[in-house]
């Protein structure tokens, strides 16, 4: 049964070290002299393009917390507000929707239920939709007005990793592709960005090499029943899907918080020997989550802190430190997701529980 797996022991260990592939195949094609082209797989004019004043993410699940980097990216490049929900609540909140908002829809498999009947009603209103999907032919790839495959292949462990980390490469295409045609960035900035993209892959590799110290915090944390994940900004939305991938195949409770907010009620939880996983990989608010940090580890906290390669600092206030290769900023949650995959992975192994199927949750959700 190895053989299907690829030799490893489980689907979501090879579809975390699929990754770099992954990845790669999203990006073929798409870089074109060194900048991004859609041009191949929108057919928006630039004129469409243009008209778009608001945009919505609409997602579940692992493809939500996608969305939510998309925000960050798609605001920042062109300066379009953007809106971000979870489908089962985009229907029934009654979102502005007008023929001038583009709704991006984010789906792996294309068949979630509460996605697609979020797309459906969003077209009704005159929106476009354009849809972020893994499967050709699926109900979002043939309805969506345009469609963005990513090119994870086959996704078969319930937990999502390879799908989540190819999403993110299809709305870094996407915001830098709109830059590009809006003029929101001059040519350097998109160029300097894309260069980055395109090393974003064999980053991805060199993380994969070495897990020994992400087992080691996984034994530590296989243990507990409860604990925190922090970060801010970008890193917030990182540890929400972390915290996703360690319940849905740990069974271990955990919440994920914006380190600023800890004050506002979590610092309560924080007792001896809790563990809190605190990502510090955002330089313009790196000195805060410093000091977020300092205050779990004052309260007893056994804290596994992840920053960027160099980082001399953030060792002196944790108890384990990993680091990710440098990155630009916006880009940084493909490579720190990939630490938090593993963490899951190894503490379900630990555990002794069904990595790969998971009680209660299945890969695609079609009912409401
Ligand atoms: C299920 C899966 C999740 C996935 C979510 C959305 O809950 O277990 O891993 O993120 O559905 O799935 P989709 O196929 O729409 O991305």
């Amino acid at each position: 049964a190895t053989a299907e797996k690829g030799g490893y022991e489980h689907f979501m260990l090879k579809e975390i070290h699929e990754q770099p592939k992954a990845i790669r195949d999203t990006l073929a094609g798409r870089v074109k002299d060194g900048l991004v082209d859609l041009s191949q797989d929108l057919s928006f004019t630039e004129a469409e393009l243009k008209r778009f004043d608001k945009i919505h993410f609409v997602a579940c699940g692992t493809a939500y917390h996608a969305g939510l980097i998309g925000k960050s990216v798609v605001e920042k490049l062109t300066g379009i507000p953007v809106e971000v929900d979870v489908a089962s609540e985009y229907r029934y909140r009654d979102p502005i929707i007008t023929p001038s908002t583009l709704v991006v829809v984010v789906s792996q498999s294309g068949e979630t239920a509460d996605t697609l009947a979020a797309l459906r009603e969003a077209q009704q209103t005159g929106a476009k939709v354009v849809g972020i999907t893994n499967v050709v032919g699926s109900s979002v790839a043939r309805e969506a007005d345009e469609v963005l495959m990513t090119w994870a292949g086959p996704e078969i462990a319930v937990a999502s990793t390879k799908a989540y980390t190819t999403q993110l490469i299809a709305i870094y295409l996407l915001g830098l592709y709109l830059a590009r045609i809006l003029g929101t960035c001059s040519e350097t900035e998109l160029s300097d960005a894309t260069q980055a993209l395109v090393q974003l892959p064999e980053q991805v590799e060199k993380l994969l090499q070495d897990p020994v110290a992400i087992q080691r915090v996984a034994g530590e944390i296989a243990q507990h029943e409860d604990l925190f994940f922090i970060g801010r900004g970008l890193d917030h939305a990182v540890v929400m899907e972390g915290s996703l991938k360690l319940k849905e195949i740990s069974y271990i409770h955990s919440d994920a918080y914006a380190a600023g907010e800890l004050k506002h009620g979590t610092l309560a939880l924080i007792e001896e020997g809790i563990p809190v996983i605190a990502l510090a990989t955002q330089k313009a608010v790196y000195e805060k989550m410093v000091s977020n940090i300092i205050e779990v580890k004052a309260r007893g906290a056994y804290v596994l802190g992840l920053g960027l390669e160099g980082d001399t600092e953030l060792g002196k206030s944790v108890d384990e430190v990993i680091t990710i290769p440098d990155t630009r900023p916006l880009f940084t949650p493909i490579l720190s997701v990939v630490p938090l995959q593993l963490l899951a992975y190894y503490t379900s192994t630990a555990r002794g529980l069904n990595v790969d199927k998971p009680r209660n949750l299945a890969k695609s959700v079609t009912v409401e």
